[in-house]
């Protein structure tokens, strides 16, 4: 997969040469290009902002640096390989799992972090008339620059790629993971010692019994997702519960409505 990021801080992304982004460099799995913007600029104080139109607070970032910069990353690629532009910001779509899931799908991906309050708006929709265009936030709140949004979409993204991992089976069970994980978190991990600062583990793991062990995680699951995000649960798709699920979720305070899906049982509610 080949990475683009255009920015005005590119040392903002020095991260991206550690850890496992950084060894799927290595390993050429990831191509990963960091640009400066102000190289597409041609006045003396390489001027990226002005003013906004309309007045107000802060500065909007100008479109034409933005334009060459684009416009030049695209000229140096694969004409075949269409790149995917992904403008981080909080008035963005959700960033999520399945996201991450289907970004890692695509061979170019190009960034556009921006800054103060941040580009100018005809840049997105001139090149969503050309690429694929995704608007994405990290979370709901607001942070001074986009650069730190590349390095988390970067890292969900990467982590998904074949070869990244070291076993292609660790995603599979995280939580969010598309399948049997896709809306819920994952419980409780333990390793060695078996005792520390006299905690035991719990028995279950140590059983050697494979059905038990999932069937824990997953009761696990369903009371750490029940606990942290019940919003989850009740938009999950009951077709994917089995009868333990559903009892569990019962013995949590969910009751199935009449369209199927899960709600805190009214007894629940009103304690
Ligand atoms: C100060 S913010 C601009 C916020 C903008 N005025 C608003 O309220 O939507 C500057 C830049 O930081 C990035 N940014 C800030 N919060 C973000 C978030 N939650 N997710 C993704 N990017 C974010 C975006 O690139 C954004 O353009």
């Amino acid at each position: 997969m080949r990475l683009d990021v255009v920015t005005i801080f590119p040392e903002y992304l020095e991260p991206l040469n550690v850890s496992l982004v950084g060894k799927a460099r290595v390993n050429g799995l990831l191509d990963v290009r960091v640009h400066d913007l102000r190289q597409w600029t041609h006045d003396r104080h390489n001027t990226v902002d002005d003013s906004p139109y309309g007045g107000g607070p802060g500065m909007v970032m100008k479109p034409d640096p933005w334009g060459e910069a684009l416009d030049a990353v695209r000229a140096d690629g694969d004409p075949g390989i269409a790149p995917v532009l992904v403008v981080p910001t909080p008035s963005g779509r959700p960033f999520t799992q399945e996201l991450a899931v289907e970004l890692s799908g695509r061979p170019w991906l190009v960034f556009a972090p921006a800054r103060y309050e941040g580009i100018d708006r005809r840049v997105i929709d001139a090149y969503a008339e050309q690429w694929e265009v995704h608007e994405v936030s990290i979370g709901d709140y607001v942070l001074a620059g986009g650069e730190a949004a590349v390095l988390v979409i970067t890292e969900a993204v990467a982590r998904l790629l074949p070869g990244v991992l070291g076993n292609a089976e660790s995603h599979r069970d995280d939580s969010f993971a598309p399948g049997a994980m896709a809306d819920l978190l994952e419980g409780p991990v333990y390793t060695k010692p078996p005792v520390w600062r006299d905690r035991d583990i719990p028995e279950v793991l140590v059983s050697g019994h494979h059905g038990r062990i999932a069937r824990w995680r997953r009761d696990q699951a369903f009371r750490r997702t029940d606990a942290h995000r019940p919003d989850l649960i009740e938009r999950c798709d009951p077709a994917a519960l089995d009868k333990y699920d559903r009892a569990l979720l019962a013995e949590l305070g969910w009751e199935q409505r009449p369209d199927g899906r899960f709600g805190r049982a009214a007894r629940a509610v009103e304690e």
